[in-house]
């Protein structure tokens, strides 16, 4: 039902933690499954430097903080704002139908992250375009 890397991102998930002293910090919560992510983000110079998560949440859920957490390091802020929880399914080999939503998660932690930095750095946050059928700001809806 999942790939292998699903698997290894699950059972060995890459920068689980928290960051002392972060730029941004962003947390999400799915109502229909209760699953929690946090996001803590590192920026210097609009890069992206070090990211850590912790998740309370289903395989899927860890396995796509994993992935994703690995994909913006290093990135602008404008680059890893357009990781689309579709390319961090696909990094991860799939996600079985069901489990799509859970990559929506980390998309909209890593976005509300962003905008924590942003507004403490005395900035506006940018915003999403959210889905009309499900209101989530994924372009692969699921519902
Ligand atoms: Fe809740 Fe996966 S089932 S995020």
């Amino acid at each position: 039902m999942y790939s292998e890397k699903v698997m290894d991102h699950f059972t060995n998930p890459r920068n689980v933690g928290m960051i002392e002293d972060p730029s941004g910090v962003g947390e999400e919560g799915n109502p229909s499954c209760g699953d929690i992510m946090k996001m803590y983000l590192k920026v210097e110079n609009d890069i992206i430097v070090d990211a850590k998560f912790q998740t309370f949440g289903c395989g899927a859920a860890i396995a796509s903080s994993s992935m994703a957490t690995e994909m913006i390091k290093g990135k602008t802020l404008e680059e890893a704002w357009t990781l689309s929880n579709k390319a961090v399914a696909e990094a991860l080999d799939g996600l079985p139908p069901n489990k799509m939503h859970c990559s929506v998660l980390a998309e909209e932690t890593i976005h509300k992250a962003i905008n924590d930095y942003l507004v403490k750095s005395g900035r506006e946050p940018w915003g999403d375009e959210e889905c009309s059928s499900c209101g989530h700001d994924c372009d692969t809806c699921e519902l």
